[in-house]
């Protein structure tokens, strides 16, 4: 049998190379291999409380992202969190599993609560990802680097549920490639994010913006090391996500020879990234113009899903002692 594996997005605007590189490009990748659950998780996005109309276009429009990109409904379930509504269920029953020392802890809490304020959704997100993982089963969660220690907190809540009720849950492990920690093109100290402008290329944008942001990509290094730049190494990280083997090989020698010339090197990956995006959007425009086709899709993923969640549901109950 096919081992589960579980993996989410939020539906909170354009979607980026770091969201594909780290994450989604497994998914597709892993779709043969696994028993794929894969979620729009629009719960989660309401923790930034977007303008309704907003969130739902983004749902949508993060579905049909995901099928341009090759995840295929029919080898996998996708689904929109919401629509099973057990996953709010399960984030409450598994909350006296987790304390708040714990939630405090986390640094993605610690960077969204200082932009956005101390909203109790921002805090408890974490056991709301649990709930996603542990209703499944999931054995193997795809995600970034960012991700990490919300999936550590999902293995303990698991465990101490488990010993208080009985094995009911099964601890999930991450699955890291190696772009799972994408840096900002114009700061590469800090991570690839749609929140800071110029950092990110977005699965939308243009040739203009595409090469605007890859030209201007920052590639200073430190004139005391003779170690590559940190910005140089995420060049070469994005450069082996989107080339092919011999053009990553020919860049990396001319490297190690002293012969990389900085701009050859950002024209290459312009090249490649358009090659990689244009075929994509086109789906995606397609995809967008019958709403109603995705619609299907997302009520298809939801008649799979449910059944699996009110089972694992039934069962929390049970070994919670709830009548
Ligand atoms: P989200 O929507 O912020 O990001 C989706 C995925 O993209 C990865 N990612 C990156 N990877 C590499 N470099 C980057 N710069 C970069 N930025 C984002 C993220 O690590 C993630 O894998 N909490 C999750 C969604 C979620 C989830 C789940 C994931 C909810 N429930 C259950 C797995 C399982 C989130 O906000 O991801």
């Amino acid at each position: 049998m096919q081992k589960r594996l579980v993996s989410g997005i939020q539906p909170s605007g354009t979607l980026h190379i770091g969201n594909y590189l780290g994450a989604l490009k497994q998914w597709v990748d892993l779709q043969n291999y696994y028993d794929c659950f894969f979620s729009v998780v629009d719960y989660h996005a309401l923790t930034l409380k977007p303008k309704p109309e907003d969130l739902r276009q983004q749902t949508l429009e993060t579905v049909a992202m995901l099928i341009a990109l090759g995840v295929d409904p029919k080898n996998c379930v996708l689904f929109v969190q919401s629509q099973i509504p057990e996953h709010a269920e399960l984030n409450w029953l598994l909350s006296p599993f987790v304390t708040v020392g714990q939630l405090n802890r986390m640094t993605q809490y610690k960077e969204k609560s200082d932009r956005h304020g101390q909203n109790i959704g921002l805090l408890t997100y974490p056991v709301l990802m649990a709930a996603d993982i542990l209703m499944y089963d999931a054995q193997v969660v795809p995600v970034g680097e960012d991700q990490v220690q919300h999936l550590e907190l999902a293995r303990e809540v698991a465990r101490s549920f488990n010993a208080h009720a009985g094995q009911t849950f099964t601890e999930p492990k991450p699955l890291l490639n190696k772009a799972a920690r994408i840096m900002a093109l114009n700061d590469p100290k800090r991570k690839m994010s749609k929140s800071i402008a110029g950092s990110a290329i977005g699965l939308l944008d243009d040739e203009a913006a595409v090469t605007a942001t890859i030209r201007r990509a920052v590639t200073d290094s430190d004139p005391n090391s003779n170690k590559m730049s940190p910005g140089i190494v995420n060049l070469f990280t994005i450069l082996e996500g989107f080339s092919d083997e011999e053009t990553v090989k020919k860049f990396q020698e001319k490297y190690q020879d002293g012969q990389l010339k900085y701009s050859e090197l950002k024209e290459q990956l312009i090249e490649d990234v358009m090659a990689f995006l244009k075929p994509v959007q086109k789906g995606y425009q397609s995809l967008m113009a019958h709403p109603d086709k995705l619609e299907l899709i997302i009520a298809e993923g939801t008649k799979k899903a449910r059944p699996i969640a009110a089972a694992k549901m039934a069962l929390v109950k049970k070994n919670l002692g709830l009548i």
